[in-house]
């Protein structure tokens, strides 16, 4: 009876963690989209009416460190595909981790995900290319940072494209999950940076060169702490610890309300004042 008894509450506190996990991944989703397409509208509303009113030249209007460069029509070029690009991946890729659309709507789900990884391949590219042309604010550190990410997302999306076309679909999923961390990572660098700035007012931030000991964290964490985020998620929903499922609940949770902070800070204080 008593053996019965722990069993059934062994099992009760199992499906609580269980449902816990989910409704924590569930508000970070939300949270995420929503914090995303705010990004997209802000390079949708400023960026676009440069481009498409004044072409290239419209560039030189931007806060960029180096928006339109005379003579330089490849850099220009990589620029304005960069920006252009950025409009589907960010926009698209909230929508491929919508279970009921890849249920309902398999073929719209492979159609988005071949754009999907394709654009966020060239758009590395064109990124990869204009760092190394033309330098990036942040020193070296940001320098080998962004080019890192850049190397990522080339990788993930070919892993995350051999095991779709293998059928491997479990697989496919945890790489197509750690693909959207790496494409998310210049997202999570802007609202990390606001958020920073919002509860602490910069500190380890040097203004003056954009450099310092948090800057030196953020370059880095903007994809190495979503990968870790996701990694605990993944072993915690795949595992039978209820406490490991509670502890990674928490901290999702914890890290949501953060991203709360942090995209409302982004949003008043860097994107709605540029439109
Ligand atoms: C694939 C995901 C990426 C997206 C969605 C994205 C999006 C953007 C956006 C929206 C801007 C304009 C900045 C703003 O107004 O806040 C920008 C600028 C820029 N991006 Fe990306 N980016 C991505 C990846 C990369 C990568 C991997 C690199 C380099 C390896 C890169 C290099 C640059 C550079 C050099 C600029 C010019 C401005 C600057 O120096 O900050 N981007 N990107």
């Amino acid at each position: 009876m008593e053996i019965a008894g722990s069993v059934s509450a062994r099992a009760a506190n199992l499906h609580g963690s269980v449902r816990i996990l989910s409704i924590a991944a569930a508000a970070w989703f939300v949270v995420t989209a929503i914090g995303q397409w705010i990004f997209v509208f802000y390079v949708t509303a400023f960026y676009g009416p440069l481009l498409f009113g004044k072409g290239l030249a419209g560039l030189d209007e931007t806060h960029l460190p180096a928006g339109y460069v005379p003579g330089d029509l490849m850099g220009n070029l990589a620029l304005g595909f960069h920006l252009l690009i950025a409009i589907v991946i960010i926009g698209g890729g909230p929508l491929q981790l919508i279970p009921q659309i890849r249920a309902r709507f398999p073929a719209f789900h492979r159609y988005l995900g071949r754009t999907y990884v394709a654009m966020a391949v060239l758009t590395s590219i064109a990124g990869l290319f204009l760092v190394w042309t033309r330098g990036v604010i942040g020193g070296s550190v940001a320098h080998i940072a962004i080019s890192l990410d850049g190397l990522l997302i080339i990788l993930f999306a070919v892993i995350a494209l051999r095991h779709a076309i293998a059928r491997k679909i479990d697989k496919h999923r945890r790489w197509a999950l750690r693909l959207f961390m790496v494409v998310s990572a210049v997202w999570f660098y802007r609202i990390g940076l606001m958020f920073w700035f919002m509860t602490t007012g910069g500190i380890g931030i040097d203004t003056e060169t954009f450099t310092g000991p948090f800057l030196t964290f953020l370059f880095f964490g903007q994809m190495l702490v979503p990968l870790a985020i996701l990694e605990i998620y993944l072993r915690a929903k795949d595992g039978s610890s209820s406490a490991g499922k509670f502890a990674a609940a928490g901290l999702i949770g914890i890290a949501t309300f953060g991203m709360v902070i942090g995209i409302f800070a982004a949003t008043m204080g860097m994107w709605l004042p540029r439109i």
